[in-house]
């Protein structure tokens, strides 16, 4: 389904007030790959007029190479070490929407860096929707193995401890993008109020 105008001015009313409850600070968006955390990123920036960064394409403009060039020649230790000067850099630019790669915050000097300067937000999915989203694209270095369910499944076990630390969660799923953005603002706007964030809510797959 596509996304209308009118979704987005729907939600502009909450979107002034997220907006100013964020007091400068930026939303950041964690989850595994294929939660969708540059296509909503993208969408939730538009809603509340902010600037959109992806810190992947941030990472591969700095190096001037793609993602699987940078793990090819240079190995994942230099990946990540450039994934968190390059978000620290980002951070430090002023308010964003910022979307991370899916390791990012296992560096615990990014989880502070993210603490100090924005807000979290963890796009929590399934692994039948992950791994349905990422067998579409082959650009992730990490999958390019015999059994990237093995791989996905030891990753969910690592890290969703770690995500979970976020301060929102929303369940991404297979609905419109919109619907997912939407219940970003709802959450933020309860979280920036003081209020205990909804729990994430469960719809119709389409
Ligand atoms: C990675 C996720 C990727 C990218 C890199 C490593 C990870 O980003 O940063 O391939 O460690 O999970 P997405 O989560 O945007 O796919």
């Amino acid at each position: 389904m596509q996304d209308t105008e009118e979704d987005i001015a729907n939600i502009s009313d909450k979107a002034s007030a997220v907006r100013a409850g964020l007091a400068g600070r930026s939303i950041v968006l964690v989850g595994l790959m294929g939660a969708g955390k540059s296509s909503v990123g993208r969408r939730l920036a538009q809603a509340l007029d902010m600037p959109f960064v992806d810190a992947d394409q941030e990472i591969e403009r700095a190096a001037g190479r793609s993602i699987p060039e940078i793990f090819a020649e240079f190995g994942e230790p230099h990946f990540r070490d450039g994934e968190r000067r390059v978000i620290a850099r980002i951070l430090a630019e002023g308010q964003q929407v910022l979307a991370t790669g899916g390791g990012a915050m296992m560096s615990a000097e990014t989880r502070e860096c993210v603490r100090e300067r924005g807000v979290s937000v963890w796009l929590r999915a399934s692994f039948d929707v992950l791994m349905k989203r990422v067998r579409r694209r082959s650009n992730r270095p990490l999958l390019q193995t015999d059994d990237p369910e093995a791989v996905m499944k030891a990753l969910i076990e690592e890290r969703y401890p770690v995500y979970a630390q976020s301060d929102i969660t929303v369940e991404s799923r297979n609905v419109p993008h919109m619907v997912v953005v939407s219940e970003i603002i709802d959450a933020l706007a309860c979280h920036l109020d003081g209020a205990t964030s909804p729990q994430p809510t469960r719809t119709e797959e389409s």
